[in-house]
């Protein structure tokens, strides 16, 4: 069905990120906001980029579905190719002018994550990964850390608005955590924070209630990274999977870390 290679999609898609990466520095389309929920937001820039890239995929990939944050899902397929795409990651952050969002892109076949994409505007850093072939930011080679203890990791703790019922159980985590690393952090965008472990500026990222397009282009670029991505039982994360809590790590301190969720 898909008629490029997937270097050559890697590179449209790279282009199109580039593009519509641009749109989230309009402090005017990021101030027509929508109240999904109580703590969940969606501003004409979450809109806008999708809806540009939902066309731009079709022309690239006719056939291939899409799975998207802010569209309707129940029809997609994951026994095909579907692209899973978060046109903004960090809508809270781009409301407040907290320059840490992106936008991430994954394309999956058979349920399995081939190509992954997040590109963060601020920086202007793109992350890419092909499976089999590496990760890369802004086309060089990214590794995980090579912390070997959890003692010598900075690691990223969500705690993830939408889920305030388990808040209790989150902070108590973070809490297990911080007394044994030195020190936790919190980005506000679960595709940045993946692509941190994945060059190795965090050692460790995990966060609970996740979903798809949030983890999906994250957790190949940890794994072609050298790391490791697993739900907080240490299985597999799936695409299906309505919610997922999600750890990802340099693989070196995964159990250890596991021990404590
Ligand atoms: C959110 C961000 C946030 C995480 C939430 C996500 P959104 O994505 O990744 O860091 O805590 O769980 O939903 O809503 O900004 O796309
Ligand atoms: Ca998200
Ligand atoms: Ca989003």
């Amino acid at each position: 069905m898909l008629t490029l290679d997937s270097s050559a999609l890697l590179q449209e898609a790279a282009a199109l990120l580039r593009q519509q990466g641009q749109l989230l520095h309009s402090r005017t389309l990021a101030g027509q906001t929508r109240a999904k929920g109580k703590t969940d937001f969606v501003t004409a820039v979450d809109t806008r980029v999708q809806e540009n890239i939902r066309m731009a995929l079709e022309q690239l990939t006719p056939g291939a579905a899409l799975m998207a944050e802010e569209k309707d899902n129940a029809a997609v397929d994951l026994n095909g190719a579907v692209w899973v795409l978060d046109p903004v990651d960090g809508t809270t952050n781009l409301i407040h002018g907290f320059r840490h969002s992106a936008i991430s892109l994954a394309l999956a076949v058979e349920g399995r994550v081939e190509l992954g994409l997040i590109y963060d505007p601020y920086a202007d850093e793109l992350f890419t990964a092909r499976r089999g072939k590496g990760a890369f930011c802004n086309g060089e080679p990214i590794h995980v850390s090579g912390a070997a203890a959890l003692a010598d990791s900075l690691c990223s703790v969500g705690t993830n608005p939408g889920c305030r019922d388990q808040a209790d159980a989150a902070f108590a985590r973070m809490r297990r955590i911080y007394d044994r690393c030195h020190d936790v952090r919190r980005v506000g965008a679960a595709s940045i924070e993946l692509c941190y472990v994945a060059c190795g500026r965090l050692d460790a990222y995990l966060e609970h209630g996740l979903k798809p397009w949030d983890y999906a282009a994250g957790m190949l670029i940890v794994a072609e990274a050298g790391g490791r991505v697993t739900d907080f039982a240490g299985d597999a994360p799936l695409l299906d999977a309505s919610r997922c809590a999600i750890l990802a790590t340099n693989g070196q301190i995964h159990s250890e870390l596991q021990s404590l969720l």
